[in-house]
This record gives structure tokens, sequence and C-alpha cells, in this order.
């Protein structure tokens, strides 16, 4: 059966129907997936009842993996292999975190908009998302389409932000939070890194804001109107015609391309598991210079 694109009823994001992802990916299919990312940016694929391997096998047939860094996480807390993030709210014994862990309050600075490893000087190109368990209530993730809000930006702004570069670290995100108690080896591992405020994308050529929480400052600009200038931007981006909000259900794997889209998380009872399971595609470079 032909894999099956049906837009949903938002203009962000499709829903793919007649693909089983536990079946090998022919070369065709992929190149379709890809057409459709490059197109809608954010995929829905419903009832994919997937082991971590084929989760793992699907991923690699699109491109490289980026490394991920489970950030707080030590061994004895790995519940998947390394490769995965583990986006779940549970210990290596699969409890939830209690409500004062340090690794949970970290993991609460997913609630706000960002772009996955945009704190990576080689940011990540897709994300996929699969939910393995999921609480009774909340726990959405919703996207923002970063093409449409740059197409719904003034020309004079759009002149004003073409070559503006940012600063990124999660050091800025978790600060937004009141999350500052971070050891020096942290903060020597979220050292800022540079991203172009405007992208291009490759193969649309189509510009989208690169926006994320964790866009601290703009190269030349003093911080606290660097802060407010991104503030409003994204205040702008996220408005709800910009917005697709995913209600996850078991099974879901969900896959955005991070050049095009933020996404962030919604609050859910922090007692209850929910067990979400990421894989990372890397990006292709950097979007500018960086600085030693
Ligand atoms: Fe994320």
């Amino acid at each position: 059966m032909p894999v099956q694109f049906r837009v949903l009823t938002t203009h962000i994001g499709a829903e793919v129907e007649g693909i089983d992802l536990r079946e090998p990916l022919s070369s065709a299919q992929a190149e379709e997936i890809h057409a459709a990312m490059d197109r809608y940016a954010v995929l829905v694929f419903h009832d994919q009842p997937l082991t971590n391997e084929q989760h793992l096998a699907f991923t690699s047939v699109l491109g490289p993996l980026e490394n991920t860094a489970n950030i707080l996480r030590t061994a004895a807390d790995f519940r998947l292999p390394p490769v995965f993030a583990d986006v779940s709210n549970l210990d290596g014994r699969n409890q939830p975190y209690g409500a004062e862990d340090r690794r949970r309050l970290f993991a609460i600075g997913n609630r706000l908009w960002h772009s996955d490893s945009s704190f990576k000087a080689v940011p990540a190109k897709y994300s996929l998302l699969r939910a393995v368990r999921i609480p009774s209530k909340g726990g959405n993730t919703e996207f923002a389409h970063m093409v449409a809000a740059y197409d719904a930006l003034d020309a004079e702004t759009r002149a004003e932000i073409e070559d503006l570069i940012c600063e990124h670290s999660q050091i800025f995100s978790r600060q937004q939070l009141g999350f500052t108690d971070f050891t020096d080896e942290e903060r020597a591992r979220f050292t800022p890194v540079r991203q172009r405020l405007v992208r291009t994308h490759p193969v649309t050529g189509r510009k989208s804001l690169y926006l994320a929480s964790h866009a601290g400052g703009i190269v030349g600009w003093p911080v606290p109107e660097a802060r407010a200038f991104l503030r409003d931007l994204v205040e702008h981006a996220t408005q709800r015609q910009f917005v697709y909000a995913h209600r996850w259900r078991v099974h879901d794997l969900v896959m955005w391309d991070n050049r095009q889209t933020m996404h962030r998380a919604r609050p859910f009872p922090a007692h209850e598991p929910r067990d979400m399971r990421r894989t990372t595609l890397a990006g292709d470079g950097p979007t500018t210079a960086q600085v030693a």
C-alpha cells in the first residue's frame, strides 16, 4: 500500500497512514517521508507499537543520528540505549521522579518553546518522539511553524533580523524558570553557541525564524534589549494560527523538523508515569561560524 499523507486540520503537520514502521523502510518510502517533512514539518504516525530497536532502525534509514546527551542522568539511571534521549519522568527503576528531584526540575525547561539542541554548534535536524506510556491528562506537545511565523513578519522586521546572530545555552532557558544551581562542570558544558536568527531551508529555500528559549542574547546587542526583542518574536511566532497541539496516544510516533519548528511540552500530573523516547537526526552543519 502506498504511504498516505493526510493533512491535519491545522496548516502545520500531516498524519501519515499506510505505513508500518516496524517493517524495513524502502528507499522510495524514505524519500517520500523526507519530502513530506520538507513540506509539512511535523508528521504524526499513529498505532506504531515499536521496540527501541525498530524505532532506531527507522531513524537510521533517514540519516545519521545525533549524539544525544542525557543531561543529568547518571549511568545507573539509563533506561534506554544511550543514543536515545530519555524524555520520560522516570528514574532507572521506572519510578516517577520526586517533586523536588533536580532532574525533574531541569526537564520542566521543556515546557518553554524551543528547538532541540539549538544549544549545540551543529543543531538537530529531525526529532522522532514515541509515546510508550502517557499520563491520564495533560502532557500534550505543541508545535509552532516558524516558516509561517517568518512569512507573517513585516518587511521592516525581516530586514532588521536578516543577519542577526543569537547565543544559545541551556543556562539561559533554565534561568527563566529560576533554575540556576549549575555545577562548574555543567556551566562549562553549557557554553553558549551561536545560531543565525533567520534560517533558510536547504530544500525548500524558505526562510524561518530560528528561536528557542535557549537563546539568551544577540551578538552586538545589550542583553536586556536582546531578550526583550527575542521574547516579542517568540510571542509573535507562537500565536495560535501557527500552532498545532498534539494530544498523545500510546504508540504514537511524532517526527518534527527542528529547523522549521519550535515545540514545547505541556504540564501533566507529576506522580504519573510519562514514558517518551526520542531519537534525533544530526543537522548538516552549524548555522553560523562559532567563536572559540
Ligand atoms: Fe524538545
